[in-house]
This record gives C-alpha cells, structure tokens and sequence, in this order.
C-alpha cells in the first residue's frame, strides 16, 4: 500500500484540522497516511524519521508564524540535518500546507520554505493542481476549493477563532484535495519505478 507521512505542528489547533482533511485525502485516494505530530519544544525526531524512511511522499504542514514556519517545524527541520547526508528522502514526493490568521498572511513564504527544504532533501514536489477558487468579482465565498489560489502548496486562513469554527469549509476541500493528489501521484510513481526496475 501507498504510504503517506504527514508530518506537521499546531499550536493551536488550525493545523491539526488541515492535517486531518489531508489524511482524508490520502485515505480516499486508498493510501495509508501516518500523522506525525510535531510538539512544542520536541527534540527527538527518531521515530519520525524511522516512518518517514517507510513512506513514499511526505506532506510537511506548518501554521505561519511571523510570516514563516513556526519554531517546532524548524526544530524537526533542523533535525533532519541527520538523514539529509544518507540522501534517505531523495526521490520521495514532497508537498505542503500551511495555515494563518490572515488571508495573506505571507504563507506563501511558509510554502517556499518549505519546497526548499524538500529539495534539500531531493524530494520531488507536488502542488495543488487546482484552479484558482475565487478568480472574479462576485465571489468571496469560503467554501470554495483553493479560495486563496494558492498553487505551491495547500493555504487555509483560520480567523483565531476556535478550530472548531475555521478553517473554513473550502480551504478544508483544499486540504483534502491536496492529500489525494499526492496520494495518487505516490502510487504512480511507485509503479512507473516498479516498471523500470522490472524493463531493466
Ligand atoms: C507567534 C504567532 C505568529 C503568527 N504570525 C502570523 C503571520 O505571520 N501571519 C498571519 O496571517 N497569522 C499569523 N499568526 C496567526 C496564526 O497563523 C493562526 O492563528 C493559525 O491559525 C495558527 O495555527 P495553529 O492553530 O495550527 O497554531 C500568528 C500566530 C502566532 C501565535
């Protein structure tokens, strides 16, 4: 089976819905996603990285904190300092999301951040393939898929209120969509590589 890490922290629990609509995704799409839940102040990443090296795509979720990744996402970024020489995630797909108080916010930084970190890695990227949601005038509604038309990576806007009230029904669409695109492209890649091992 297709698997699927998701490895992500949450302050306050915006993030945590995302990744949860993500693991949707995946699950929908017929993989396995593990959840991997970054905590605050964490400084051993063994066991994530122990089901990271299982997996065939990772996807890093992160609120945006000062217009970037929060502390804790950097913390196990740094982290993997340890597996980036062995070149453990080379050719892994790699996607995003990301969550802030604001409709811009700078997330985009949050995303580039972190597709940079994946190419570090020599990881594959995967974007939202998705249409812009709310490309005219009349349309300011929340429950549109890719309402931000955000192409890097996966973007939610949650207005500090409780997690239970937002992210809004659309950015969690997106959050499923994302999670099934990567999940399916996984289980492509993971073919096509069988093909070629078997042609050669
Ligand atoms: C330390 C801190 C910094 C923040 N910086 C930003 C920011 O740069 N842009 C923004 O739009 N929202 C910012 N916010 C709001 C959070 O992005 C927003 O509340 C988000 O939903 C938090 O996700 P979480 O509940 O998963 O922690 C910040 C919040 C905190 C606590």
């Amino acid at each position: 089976m297709t698997q699927i890490a998701i490895v992500y922290h949450s302050g306050f629990g915006h993030t945590d819905v995302i990744a949860n609509d993500v693991a949707r995704g995946v699950a929908e799409a017929g993989a396995h996603a593990t959840l991997l839940r970054i905590e605050a102040g964490q400084t051993d990443f063994d066991a994530f990285f122990a089901a990271i090296a299982e997996s065939d795509a990772i996807v890093f979720g992160s609120p945006t904190y000062m217009g970037t990744v929060s502390a804790p996402m950097k913390a196990f970024m740094d982290a993997s300092a340890a597996v980036y020489f062995t070149k453990q995630w080379k050719d892994k797909l790699g996607a995003a999301f990301t969550v802030s108080g604001s409709p811009s916010g700078d997330k985009l930084n949050t995303l580039t951040t972190l597709a940079i970190f994946a190419a570090q890695h020599g990881m594959l990227w995967i974007g939202t393939g998705q249409n812009p949601g709310n490309n005219d005038d009349t349309s300011a509604a929340t429950d549109v898929e890719n309402r931000l038309g955000s192409f890097i990576g996966a973007m939610a806007q949650a207005a500090n209120d409780s997690a239970e009230v937002t992210p809004k029904a659309g950015d969690r669409a997106t959050g499923v969509s994302l999670g099934r695109r990567v999940a399916e492209a996984a289980a492509r890649w993971k073919a096509g590589a069988r093909e070629a091992v078997a042609a050669a």
